[in-house]
């Protein structure tokens, strides 16, 4: 029997900045990117993707500038390559303020602050959004970002996430076992607002974090946040593996994606999760008109604002790699880096191709590593559907040449193409981030997370009020 074709989910891929991974497009007439500080321009977008049934909006983020090229930081300033960047936690509420069903995904690190304080804010965050928050759990790959905080340098690459499965143990004892389901009464009558019995303080001695709290926030519609992860390494897949509801890729070849797809799958299910409790996206970049040729000329005219500079800048950054050292025909050097993304160097050290330095700051000035998508919305849509056959990726994180229009275009000719096909939703489901993305039923994280095992325990937690006394 023929498989029913998957809907495809789309999250629209964003940054708080004025460049994301199109450098030099901000100067495009048509691109929204300067009001990049502006609530308007957020709540533009929002409502942009909910018009277009975008399952969310996933904000890039992290705290270190990129200074790897030339060591020093100008290329980034000058070409606002992810400078100014802004905390995406404080645009959230504004979006959800103005959208029902969007979900929200943030990007935060585990390296930068205690569990308590992040645990609060996205707490705080998914009762305001009633249930939209996704997290994207990021490690920091950023030198830069260690040395602003007062570290001499950046942990190893594979301790990094050793470090982030102890700070997951840490919020996931806050969010899941502090409070109990009924621990807040509100009771006007008898003037009882919570019933301390459930409720207990987290009491976490790890090696790198010490918690000796009780959260500060009562349960929130998911508890804990939806939550993505997009770590690529050996190690990086195992975390994902582990923990994550949505995996981010970031490859331009359907067979690394698809085998990337396959090997997280089966380490879930080797760490006693079900395969399908993982949604995978993969990055792309969509330019689409009405007709092909009209596709063409956008992606021409884009192209004439694309930055060199900025392009280099950011490859810099993120491959740890001082691109400043090489000419551009040189072929890309495949150096590993503790301070790198270092799926990024493997995806074109595995390619096919040999890649010069030009060919990959070319391929990344406009959407970043991911493919380019080029068409009218048939050819798109036979696009995207042939990217889900082959790789058994759920959907995308749509990156876009201008904003909102790449955005709009999408939302404009390419939904009504896929719903055509029976591959979109016409309509959100009801309920949380979670409930919509698996279902009724699934406002909480499954039993066989490893969250479930933090859960308030009555019993132990009146063993732990009898041992105080
Ligand atoms: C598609 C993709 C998107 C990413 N987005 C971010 C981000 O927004 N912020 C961040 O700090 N790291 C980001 N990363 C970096 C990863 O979280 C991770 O730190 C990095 O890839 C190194 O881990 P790995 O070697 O397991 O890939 C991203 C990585 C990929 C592959």
């Amino acid at each position: 029997m023929p498989r029913t074709p998957k809907t495809i989910a789309v999250n629209g891929f964003a940054i708080f900045s004025p460049v994301h991974l199109s450098p030099g497009l901000w100067r495009h007439p048509d691109d929204r990117s300067l009001e990049f500080d502006t609530l308007r321009y957020w709540t533009d977008v929002a409502r942009t993707l909910e018009a277009g049934r975008f399952d969310s909006i996933f904000i890039a983020d992290g705290i270190g500038i990129h200074d790897v090229y030339a060591g020093n930081a100008d290329a980034a300033l000058s070409t606002a390559a992810q400078i100014p960047k802004l905390d995406p936690m404080l645009l959230v509420s504004a979006m959800a303020a103005v959208t029902e069903h969007l979900g929200l995904g943030i990007t935060a690190s585990v390296s930068y602050e205690p569990p308590f304080t992040l645990a609060r804010r996205f707490s705080t965050l998914d009762h305001l959004t009633r249930g939209r928050i996704a997290w994207n759990i990021v490690t920091g790959y950023s030198a830069a970002a260690s040395r602003a905080v007062g570290r001499a340098d950046i942990m190893a690459h594979d301790p990094r996430y050793d470090l982030a499965d102890e700070f997951l143990d840490a919020v996931y004892a806050l969010w899941e076992g502090s409070w109990d389901d009924g621990a807040v009464i509100a009771d006007r009558d008898r003037g009882v607002f919570a019933d301390p019995s459930r409720i207990r303080k987290v009491h976490h001695q790890g090696q790198h974090f010490k918690v000796d709290a009780i959260h500060l926030v009562h349960p929130s519609p998911q508890r804990t946040p939806f939550l993505f992860q997009a770590g690529a390494s050996h190690r990086g897949k195992d975390f994902a593996a582990r923990h994550a509801e949505a995996v981010f890729l970031g490859e331009h070849s359907k067979t690394r994606t698809a085998a990337n797809v396959a090997e997280t799958r089966a380490r879930a299910q080797a760490f006693g999760r079900n395969a399908n409790d993982i949604r995978f996206f993969g990055l792309i970049t969509v330019i689409v008109g009405e007709t092909r040729a009209e596709a063409e000329a956008k992606y021409r005219d884009y192209q004439r604002y694309t930055d060199p500079k900025g392009a280099l800048a950011l490859l810099s950054g993120w491959t740890g790699i001082d691109l400043s050292r090489y000419s551009l025909d040189d072929p890309f050097p495949t150096i590993k880096k503790d301070n790198a993304v270092t799926s990024m160097i493997d995806t074109f050290a595995a390619s096919e191709r040999a890649w010069t330095i030009r060919d990959i700051i070319t391929h990344n000035f406009i959407g970043g590593r991911g493919p380019v998508v080029i068409g009218s919305p048939a050819e798109v849509a036979d696009e995207l559907q042939s990217w889900i056959a082959e790789t058994d990726l759920d959907g995308f994180n749509l990156s876009y040449a201008i904003t909102p229009g790449g955005y709009r275009d999408f939302a404009d000719l390419v939904v009504p193409e896929l719903q055509r096909r029976g591959v979109y939703k016409t309509d959100y489901a009801p309920g949380t981030l979670r409930e919509k993305t698996f279902g009724a039923g699934h406002a909480r994280l499954p039993d066989t997370h490893p969250a479930a095992r933090f859960r308030f325990d009555a019993a132990a937690s009146r063993a732990q009020a009898l041992a105080s006394v």
